[in-house]
């Protein structure tokens, strides 16, 4: 499909042409006979001159007018030139207006967090948000590229659910008609059922957790993409995980250059992440941090200090893998020794991998291999005090060739803050959910 319309990331393929851009001021300077405005289209910024001659006498009156924001049309020639943000430069010959914007609230001065968080609905024009959210939109698409080289078919959880995934500590609820639904917590089980049907899929959806926590990683709607692999091991699925990673790390170092730079990333700590990556037991993860100082008594789990603190020891993300089954979901298939290949019924050890991201991002992949014994599985169910009702629909997989099966769920705000070096995941979604962060 061709498009005849003017966008100016495009610029480079209409050097020398008169070309119309559509979008709005982003800032403005006279200097003399000389006109300078910057303007936004959503794609990049331009610089644009005006020279009294050259551009309509309307053009110039209409210029003084502009205020930061203001929508308009400028039509002119398009020069290479360097110091122009994009590279190119437009000689404006006309210029219309199609709104002129009410003094704009956001500045370039500093704002507090709060008010921008308020005004969310115009931040996301803000040079650093836009370059977060660009790199947001492409981490997703070469997601589903991924997924969709190997063969996975994208498989749709359902975001009302009548049962909990990861346990009922964080669930949201709401009338059903005469029932009670959840937000989905995470579309696992859906997945596992995919995976039966299809042999390996991938759910991508936003899932949704009552987290009261307020830390830096920590939403109430986020986006998880959640591939399942029937024949398939806890090995396996590090496999699966890292080569994601190196995919998607790798395409937006070639595809989101600009943007990183705008957002001021050091690519060298990105251009390194290749797989494989490395992988360390939860018992030998308590030694390392036993030696930093930061000690955990076995059957912990570990919060942001520990994992900042693993992140730290490896220049690559890290697997952690083999964790206390007493502080993992109803699901994991367990083991009685780290490197068992699972011993059903008796476990220490969930055969979980949890992948921490470096630099204080903290886990970005949680999973592991699945129960698969039906018995075994209906234990685990009652152990966690839930309804085996609710689960019937789930327990038919392990009673209907049940197979070896793992699968893991990757955040997709956190892969986006650990891409695009934002402290907070506040940034990296359009519309942030969290505990006191409901509007707009
Ligand atoms: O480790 P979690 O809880 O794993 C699951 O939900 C599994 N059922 C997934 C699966 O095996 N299919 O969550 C997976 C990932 C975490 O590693 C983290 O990246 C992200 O989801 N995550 C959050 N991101 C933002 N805000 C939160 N409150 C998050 N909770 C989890
Ligand atoms: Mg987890």
């Amino acid at each position: 499909m061709t498009s005849d319309r003017f966008y100016i990331e495009n610029s480079s393929q209409f050097d020398g042409q008169v070309v119309t851009v559509k979008g709005w001021v982003y800032h403005k300077r006279s200097s003399g006979k000389i006109k300078f405005l910057v303007v936004r289209d959503g794609t990049g910024l331009m610089q644009s001159i005006l020279f009294k001659g050259e551009c309509s006498e309307d053009s110039f009156a209409q210029f003084e007018k502009l205020t930061q924001e203001s929508s308009v049309e400028i039509t002119g020639k398009l020069r290479k030139e360097p110091r122009s943000p994009g590279g190119y430069e437009m000689g404006v010959q006309s210029l219309r207006v199609v709104q002129i914007a009410e003094p704009y609230p956001i500045s370039p001065k500093e704002h507090g967090i709060e008010f921008l968080m308020e005004k969310r609905h115009l931040w996301v024009r803000s040079a650093r948000q836009w370059a977060a959210l660009r790199v947001r939109s492409e981490i997703i698409r070469s997601i589903n590229e991924f997924f969709d080289s190997q063969g996975f078919i994208r498989f749709d959880a359902p975001i009302l659910t009548p049962s909990p995934c990861e346990g009922t500590s964080t669930l949201f609820s709401t009338a059903y008609f005469d029932q009670t639904a959840y937000l989905t917590q995470s579309g696992q089980l859906y997945s596992e059922v995919g995976a039966m049907a299809f042999g390996k899929v991938y759910v991508f959806g936003p899932t949704f957790r009552a987290e009261k926590s307020k830390t830096r990683k920590h939403l109430t709607e986020f986006w998880m993409v959640e591939p399942e692999v029937a024949f398939a091991d806890l090995e396996d699925n590090m496999k699966l995980g890292e080569s994601l990673i190196e995919h998607i790390v790798q395409t937006v170092l070639s595809k989101k250059a600009e943007e990183l730079k705008i957002l001021e990333r050091d690519r060298s700590k990105l251009e390194s992440i290749r797989a494989p990556f490395p992988r360390i037991s939860y018992d030998d993860a308590i030694k390392i941090l036993d030696k930093k100082g930061i000690g955990v008594s076995w059957g912990e789990d570990f919060g942001a200090p520990h994992e900042t603190a693993l992140g730290e020891e490896f220049e690559k993300p890290v697997f952690i893998h083999h964790m206390p089954s007493q502080i993992k979901a109803f699901y994991f298939k367990q083991s009685d020794t780290v490197g068992g290949s699972g011993v059903s019924g008796t476990g220490r050890y969930a055969l979980g991998c949890d992948l921490i991201a470096p630099d204080g991002y903290g886990e970005i992949i949680g999973g592991g291999q699945r129960e698969d014994n039906l018995d075994v599985l209906m234990h685990r169910i009652s152990e966690h005090s839930l309804n085996i009702q609710d689960y019937s629909w789930y327990t038919d997989l392990r009673k209907f060739g049940s197979v070896p099966h793992s699968g893991f769920g990757l955040g997709v705000e956190r892969t986006v803050a650990w891409m695009t070096g934002v402290e907070h995941v506040r940034e990296t979604i359009p519309f942030p959910r969290m505990l006191n962060t409901l509007r707009p």
